[in-house]
C-alpha cells in the first residue's frame, strides 16, 4: 500500500501586470466595481506574440517542482497537464510538455475540467501512484487566458476576473501512508454545461469555417461566457459540500484544518466558505488579489506561494477544493 506526496511545487506569471485601472482604459469599468465584487486587484496577461505559451509556462513552473521534489526529469513516469486554454486545438499540451522538458516517452494525459483540472489532475496521479504503477507524477495546471478574452465592455463581466499563469507539483510515492494525499473527492453536473462556456469554435454547434463563412464582427460565439450569479449560488453549496465530503471520509473535522486552499474564483466566494466553516484567516490562503482567476492554475500557484510563506509545514491538514465550468467540483485531503 501506499500514498503520494507532494514533493515539490512550483508556479511561473508572466511579468507584464495589469491593474483594474489599466482595464478601465479599454473597456467600462472601474477598480471599485472589480474590487467589490471580486476582490481583484491586478492579474498578469502574457504580452501578445511574445514567448509565453500555456504549455511554455507550465514548462517553467514544472522545472521548479522538479528541482525542488530532488528528482531528475528523467525520474517522471507520466505527465498530467490541465488547461481550458491549450497551444493547439489538437494535441493537448501534455505532449508538448514531454518534448520540451526532453524527457524519455512517459505518458501523457490532458485535462479538460476548468477550474477543477488540477484536482483532477491530483487525483488521477494519486491512484496510479497508490495503485503502484507509477512512483513520480508531475501534475500541471498552467491557462493563458487573455489572448481569447472579449476586452470591450461587452465582454466585462468576464474578462476583468481572468488571468495567466501556471503551476506544477510533483506527486511522489509514499510508504507511510498516513501521510500524503488521504482522499480525493470528485463531481459533475453537465447538465449546466452551457452557464459557463466557450462554444465555438467546437465540433457541436459552430466551428472555425462557419465563423468564417458569416463574417460577423459582432458574432461572440467565440468569446467565454458566464452567467454569474448563477455560477456563484451554485459554487458556494458545492464548495461546501466537497470539503465536508473530504473530511468526513478521514474522519476528520472542521477544526483539524490547518491550511484551505480553495480555487481563486472570487475573493467572495473565498470568504464566505470560510465565514461559513468559521476559519481563521490563518487557515485560509486566498492571491486572486494579484493574479486574478487562473482556472487550472489557481491552485498549484496558491499551494506553491502558501508553502513557500512557511504556511505549510509537516504534519499540517491541507484541503483543496475547487468548482468551475462543467459543471465540475472537488476536493482532495492531504496530510503534509
Ligand atoms: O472559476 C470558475 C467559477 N467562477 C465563479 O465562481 C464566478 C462566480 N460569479 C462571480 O464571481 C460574480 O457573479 C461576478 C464577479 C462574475 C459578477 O458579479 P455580480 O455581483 O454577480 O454582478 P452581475 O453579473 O450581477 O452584474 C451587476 C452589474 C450589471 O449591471 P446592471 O445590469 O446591474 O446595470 C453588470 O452589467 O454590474 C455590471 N458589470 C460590471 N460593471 C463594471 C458586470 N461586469 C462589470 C465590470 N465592471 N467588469
Amino acid at each position: 500500500m501506499y500514498n503520494s506526496k507532494i514533493s515539490g511545487l512550483g508556479y511561473y506569471v508572466p511579468d507584464n501586470v495589469v491593474t483594474n485601472d489599466d482595464l478601465s482604459k479599454v473597456m467600462d469599468t472601474n477598480d471599485a466595481w472589480i474590487q467589490e465584487r471580486t476582490g481583484i486587484q491586478e492579474r498578469r496577461h502574457v504580452i501578445k506574440g511574445g514567448e509565453d505559451t500555456t504549455t511554455s509556462m507550465g514548462v517553467k513552473a514544472a522545472k521548479i517542482a522538479i528541482e525542488r521534489s530532488g528528482i531528475d526529469k528523467d525520474d517522471i513516469d507520466f505527465i498530467v497537464f490541465a488547461t481550458l486554454s491549450p497551444d493547439y486545438y489538437f494535441p493537448g499540451p501534455g505532449v508538448l510538455v514531454q518534448r520540451d522538458l526532453g524527457i524519455k516517452t512517459v505518458g501523457a494525459l490532458d485535462v479538460r475540467n476548468q477550474c477543477s483540472g488540477f484536482i483532477y489532475g491530483v487525483s488521477v496521479a494519486d491512484q496510479y501512484i497508490k495503485s503502484g504503477m507509477y512512483k513520480n507524477v508531475l501534475v500541471i495546471g498552467s491557462e493563458l487566458h487573455s489572448y481569447g478574452m472579449d476586452m470591450t465592455t461587452r465582454g466585462r463581466g468576464v474578462s476583468v476576473i481572468f488571468g495567466d499563469g501556471a503551476g506544477a507539483a510533483i506527486l511522489t510515492r509514499e510508504e507511510d501512508t498516513s501521510k500524503g494525499v488521504l482522499s480525493t473527492h470528485l463531481h459533475s453536473e453537465g447538465q449546466h454545461a452551457e452557464q459557463l462556456a466557450l462554444i465555438a469554435p467546437g465540433m457541436g454547434k459552430r466551428w472555425v469555417t462557419d465563423i468564417l463563412e458569416e463574417n460577423d464582427p459582432n458574432d461572440e460565439s467565440y468569446y467565454p461566457v458566464m452567467n454569474g450569479q448563477f455560477v456563484f449560488k451554485n459554487a458556494v453549496v458545492r464548495f461546501s459540500e466537497v470539503i465536508n465530503e473530504g473530511l468526513q471520509a478521514n474522519d476528520l473535522e472542521v477544526k483539524d484544518i490547518n491550511m484551505l486552499i480553495p480555487h481563486q474564483a472570487n475573493l467572495r466566494i473565498s470568504q464566505f466558505i470560510q465565514r461559513k466553516f468559521g476559519l481563521s484567516d490563518d487557515q485560509v490562503f486566498n492571491n486572486i488579489m494579484k493574479y486574478g482567476n487562473t482556472t487550472a492554475a489557481s491552485i498549484p500557484i496558491a499551494l506553491t506561494e502558501a508553502w513557500e510563506q512557511g504556511k505549510i509545514k509537516e504534519g499540517d491538514l491541507v484541503v483543496l477544493a475547487a468548482f468551475g465550468s462543467g459543471f465540475t467540483w472537488g476536493s482532495a485531503i492531504i496530510r503534509w
